[in-house]
């Protein structure tokens, strides 16, 4: 097996630094740092290693996206705010040929109607949202699952 094979990239987008004091009602008290150590914990369980961002910034969630190209099997990515008008982000998606996994903490689609589109999810291989930070632990489930890593 390849080493990228077993490499994911975690983008987390804009104001998702603030979980835990952000409207708690909606996307709960659980900080980005508890996220984050919560899947790191179950990577090492799967034998798969992490590289975690976060940006407030679109371009450097490009770049970012842009340089897992040849370097990760799988980009676990939460667009926040990006996911219902950033061409460029769903753009640079579309560009490298690494598989992508959406996730929301809420269920957009019980929001407001502005939230209702994604222009991330006709590229991505698959959505999930609703499930708060639980969503990200069952997008690396499903990464797992793409990679095979499940079944070592
Ligand atoms: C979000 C949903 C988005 O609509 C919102 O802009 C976010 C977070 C989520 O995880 O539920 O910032 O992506």
């Amino acid at each position: 097996m390849r080493a990228d094979t077993e490499k994911i990239l975690v983008l987390h987008g804009p104001n998702l630094n603030f979980l835990g004091k952000r409207e708690p009602d909606i996307y709960g008290a659980t900080t980005l740092e508890d996220i984050n150590t919560m899947l790191q914990e179950r990577a090492e369980g799967l034998g798969l290693e992490l590289t975690v961002i976060q940006t407030n910034h679109e371009g450097v969630m490009i770049d970012a996206i842009q340089q897992a190209q040849g370097q990760y099997a799988c980009i676990i990515i939460n667009p926040a705010a990006f996911t219902h008008y950033s061409i460029a982000v769903r753009d640079a998606l579309a560009a490298v040929s690494v598989p992508a996994i959406e996730v929301h903490l809420s269920n957009i689609y019980r929001r407001e109607e502005f939230r209702h589109h994604s222009v991330v999810s006709p590229i991505a291989v698959g959505q999930i949202a609703g499930f708060g930070a639980n969503s990200y632990l069952l997008a690396l489930e499903a990464a797992a699952g793409l990679l095979g890593a499940d079944k070592q």
